[in-house]
């Protein structure tokens, strides 16, 4: 199925396209041959929820009509359209001063963070006058700094379904999702932003997604199944979406240590990914209404 006119990539990599690549679709979980996660003494096969959703891996360079379709203009908002960039290099810099990269898990990044309140107070600063200019004048807030797993196929899990005390090989990944929460619906999931991640780890990550809305999707689906019987919400509208349209292409951005990604993450499918690597991944994320 050909890309439509939906989201947009406003890419402002050195290297442009060459970090962008497309693909035919996507695939129920049990249909890919799976990697394992070997790390730090752990090894096992991640676990997927029953409807998860994987991009396929035929990974293509773009076609200039592609590229043109997919290209932000000057009608980019924080809802429409993903941006793709590298830090300013003074904030680069304070971030290496961390020592992050060769973190372990989590904590040990967390501890890294704690012992250097000079760096973490210079990094802040200079977030802060990253991201005024971008912020659109609205209001943004430091969210998270989460770690993952190298070699996972994707990151996301909805640990509220897990049992208590879980370990991490019981985590089940969800596969492609939207964000969102009781607050939206299909309708409004446009009006609540978007998120800045940026990579701190050492090796290069992978931000999928598809580039249609909330509503194009739903609209998508309505020509296939009665979406008032089916009840659509914004929970269950993935499994919809890829069991219908199984053709329509998943985009993948390569993002290097320190470059981030601007995505409405409630507004479109989507998820990370460390395929591939051998370094635990850090990523750190703000939420606002970014525009640049
Ligand atoms: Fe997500």
């Amino acid at each position: 199925m050909d890309l439509k006119s939906g989201i947009r990539l406003h890419n402002l990599f050195t290297d442009g396209y060459d970090s962008v690549f497309i693909n035919s679709g996507t695939l129920p979980y049990r249909e890919q041959a799976l990697e394992k996660v070997d790390f730090q003494g752990m090894n096992f096969t991640p676990l997927f929820e029953d409807d998860a959703y994987l991009p396929k891996r035929d990974w293509r360079s773009l076609s200039s009509n592609e590229i043109n379709r997919l290209q932000a203009d000057e009608n980019r908002k924080e809802y429409n359209t993903i941006y793709v960039g590298d830090l300013p290099g003074n904030l680069k810099e304070s971030l290496q001063k961390l020592e992050l990269v060769d973190s372990k898990n989590r904590e040990e990044v967390m501890k890294r963070f704690n012992a250097n309140p000079e760096v973490v107070q210079s990094v802040s600063a200079e977030i802060q006058h990253f991201l005024s200019p971008i912020s659109n004048n609205k209001p943004f807030h430091f969210h998270c700094i989460a770690a993952n797993l190298p070699n996972l196929e994707m990151v996301a899990c909805d640990i509220t379904r897990l049992r208590p005390n879980f370990t991490v090989p019981e985590k089940r990944y969800i596969g492609l999702h939207n964000d969102g929460t009781q607050f939206m619906t299909l309708h409004t999931t446009y009006k609540f932003g978007n998120r800045i991640t940026i990579n701190l780890g050492k090796q290069t990550r992978i931000f999928y997604f598809v580039n249609l809305t909330m509503i194009q999707a739903l609209n998508m689906l309505k020509k296939k199944i009665d979406v008032k019987k089916h009840q659509l919400t914004i929970y269950n509208i993935p499994a919809y979406f890829f069991k219908y349209f199984p053709d329509y292409p998943v985009i993948k951005i390569l993002q290097k240590p320190y470059q981030y990604y601007i995505a409405p993450t409630d507004n479109a499918f989507h998820d990370g990914s460390t395929l591939g690597n051998t370094a635990l991944d850090i990523n750190m994320v703000y939420f606002g209404a970014f525009r640049c």
